[in-house]
């Protein structure tokens, strides 16, 4: 039994249901906010371990059907299923905000976000803003939503094709970290979101990153200490710096060119996850820290050989690699157009604001297309 407390709220990890039933015991009206796949996946199994009450239900619905034509069978999946991602925007807060004022929500209500980062995002999103803000429990049921969705109060939704664009920072009631969901991700999914667990160990944890340096494999079962530690990193960097002013911009190692890599991935019709770019990120962006901080070439084989172990590599050719420059420059993080990094003054430490000039970038890319 552990909980993570934070100021106003705690996160509860390894199966505190009694303590579930006692947050939500005052509400006279709860709805569960799912999208078609965590409804199959993980609404039944979580009726019966937290045994809730009286509830409504909203599902996220899938137009055109499709991600459900992208299910596949339990947990033998390899493909990816992140089509949800076009689903979080305003026409679709349009249909919760409706669906709310059908339910009888109001602001005494409580609203329990059962899914990944796009339901927790979207109906953190909901819940804070219908009739000026109710209160949310956020139900992560990805390991990416888990380890980095959920914790900090980032909510919102894209906007004409830019990721996150309107939102707000609001802080839940409550997270519950239940690891059994994993069961169900496609593999892929897994490890993008284990991408985001190995961010938070080079940016702050030397220890995290020693016990992932030693894994040879993923499973699900040896999962939760991981979730845990991660948790605790990413709780200590946002509770110094809640609203992004500052240190928080170590989050963003692996960031910078993981995105550029990411949009274009996106933008040409391929598939990539969020945190496999992420991890193509932290390669290039370690080799940036490896040039800036006059790290050893075996500093940097360590870390490329643990993220080898986890992480497929992505071909970047010249028209890619063009691209991602682009892109770069147009990354909402920006000041004055000019790209920024955080990076690894030696692991487990991070400096940001660090800016750089397209040469290096480039050498990056190259590294990562040589020797990864
Ligand atoms: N607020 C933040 O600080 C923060 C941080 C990181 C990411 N995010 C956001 O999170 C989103 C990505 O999160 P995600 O990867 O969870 O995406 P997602 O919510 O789209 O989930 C991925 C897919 O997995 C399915 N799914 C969910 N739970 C499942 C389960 N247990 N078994 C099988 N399938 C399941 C979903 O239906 C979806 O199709 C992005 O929109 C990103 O912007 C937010
Ligand atoms: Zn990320």
């Amino acid at each position: 039994m552990k909980n993570i407390k934070l100021k106003d709220y705690s996160i509860y990890l390894y199966d505190q249901w009694s303590n579930f039933r006692e947050l939500t015991k005052d509400y006279d009206n709860i709805i569960v906010l799912m999208d078609v796949k965590s409804k199959i996946y993980c609404y039944d199994e979580f009726r019966i371990k937290t045994g809730i009450g009286e509830h409504q239900t909203i599902v996220i619905p899938d137009k055109e059907g499709k991600c459900v034509s992208e299910l596949d069978k339990k947990g033998s999946s390899k493909k990816l299923n992140n089509c949800l991602e076009q689903f979080k925007n305003l026409e679709t807060c349009s249909f919760i905000y409706e669906r709310l004022m059908d339910l009888g929500a109001d602001r005494h209500s409580l609203l329990i976000n059962l899914g990944g980062g796009v339901v927790c995002d979207m109906g953190g999103f909901c819940a804070a803003t219908f009739m000026r803000g109710f209160d949310f429990i956020q139900f992560p049921t990805t390991l990416l939503a888990q380890v980095d969705g959920s914790v900090g109060g980032k909510l919102g939704v894209n906007f004409k094709g830019i990721k996150n664009l309107i939102g707000l920072f609001k802080n839940p009631v409550g997270i519950f970290i239940y690891d059994r969901f994993l069961i169900s991700l496609p593999d892929r999914e897994l490890r993008s979101g284990f991408a985001e667990i190995v961010k938070h160990a080079l940016i702050l944890n030397y220890n995290l990153w020693q016990q992932i340096e030693k894994m040879e494999e993923l499973k699900i079962e040896e999962m939760m200490p991981l979730i845990e530690k991660s948790i605790v990193i990413k709780k200590q960097i946002v509770q110094t710096d809640p609203l992004e002013t500052g240190k928080r911009k170590i989050l963003n190692f692996g960031h910078t060119l993981g995105h550029a890599l990411e949009t274009t991935y996106i933008n040409r019709g391929l598939t990539i996850a969020h945190g496999e770019a992420v991890a193509a990120g932290m390669v290039m962006e370690s080799f940036l820290s490896k040039e800036y901080y006059g790290h050893s070439d075996e500093w940097m084989e360590i870390i490329v050989h643990t993220l080898r172990k986890f992480f497929a590599k992505f071909e970047i050719d010249d028209d890619i690699e063009r691209e991602m420059l682009d892109n770069i420059k147009l990354d909402k993080k920006n000041k004055r157009r000019q790209p920024s990094f955080a990076l690894m003054i030696e692991i487990g430490n991070v400096e940001y604001d660090i800016n750089l000039p397209d040469d290096k970038i480039v050498d990056s890319i190259n590294y990562y297309r040589e020797n990864y």
